[in-house]
């Protein structure tokens, strides 16, 4: 039997999603008209298919709409062990788009940086190492990034955004450092950046029901890639939905990089 997207909101007893707003995320029956349903393969794992709608997607629009990318081209991103930065490591290498991964230092650090090349990444980096005179040999190796992905904000997004190409791009799609984005006046009149921000709810809200195709393509996309084994989700911890209170706490604990599924 094949497993059906319900739109847009995570309902994880469903492995679906649900294309009106406040319909309720947490549900384990439900009504929905046919056109509101996107059918997923039954031959993907059940946990890709149940994390697809979001994070994926969100990789996929990421790559996909602010700049012309082709193969040996680079991107640079920070919170790079997310589940938006790991689906962005996956996708850019089964494109042959070099990656430029930026972490926090932590006591485990050579062990995520495997983890992370096992996934695609083509270079690993600390904060600390961002800011680094060094960071101009790795530019020898390869381009400078044409875009640049940004989830914390604070400093972090500062000494990344100053290692994008002339003319390249910085879109911010999380705030995980709750600091304002600091942009120097010279990054926009010397080398013409471009700033802009993404929503994938927005998105797919704009396309509902007026470019299904573009929506369908997209999830397509992203279950050929995980039916081939290039697009798994991150580690992942599955409770019992009684369980929640843990996994809101485990969810919130910094460098533990793991996602919590609640299973109903
Ligand atoms: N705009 C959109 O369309 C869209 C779509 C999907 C997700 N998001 C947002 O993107 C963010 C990431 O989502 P996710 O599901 O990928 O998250 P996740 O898997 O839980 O990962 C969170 C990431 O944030 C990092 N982080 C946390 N606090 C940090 C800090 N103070 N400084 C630097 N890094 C920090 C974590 O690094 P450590 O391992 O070092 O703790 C980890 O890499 C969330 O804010 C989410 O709401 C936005």
């Amino acid at each position: 039997m094949d497993h059906w997207l319900l739109s847009w909101f995570p309902c994880p007893a469903f492995n679906v999603t649900s294309s009106s707003f406040g319909t309720g995320t947490w549900r384990t029956e439900a009504v929905f008209s046919e056109a509101s349903l996107m059918r997923v393969p039954s031959d993907i794992p059940l946990v890709g298919a149940a994390t697809v709608s979001v994070n994926p997607c969100t990789a996929y629009r990421l790559l996909s709409d602010y700049e012309t990318l082709r193969p040996g081209d680079s991107v640079i991103q920070n919170a790079s062990n997310s589940g938006v930065g790991q689906a962005v490591i996956q996708i850019a290498a089964s494109l042959g788009i070099t990656t430029i991964n930026i972490v926090r230092d932590r006591e485990e650090l050579p062990s995520l940086v495997r983890r992370l090349q096992d996934l695609g990444a083509d270079h690993v980096i600390t904060e600390d190492q961002l800011r680094k005179p060094e960071m101009k040999d790795l530019f020898k190796k390869c381009p400078r990034p044409r875009l640049a992905f940004n989830c914390v904000g604070g400093k972090n997004t500062t000494e990344m955004l100053r290692h994008l190409d002339y003319g390249g791009s910085m879109v911010t799609y999380g705030g995980m450092a709750k600091q304002p984005v600091t942009i120097p006046v010279s990054a926009l009149i010397f080398k013409n950046v471009k700033l802009c921000g993404f929503w994938i709810t927005q998105w797919k809200k704009e396309r509902a029901h007026t470019d299904r195709e573009e929506i369908t393509k997209m999830i397509r996309d992203l279950c050929d890639l995980i039916r081939r084994g290039r697009l798994v989700p991150p580690p992942s911890t599955q409770r019992p939905l009684e369980d929640f209170s843990r996994a809101l706490q485990d969810s919130q604990t910094p460098f533990l990089s793991r996602k919590q599924i609640l299973i109903m």
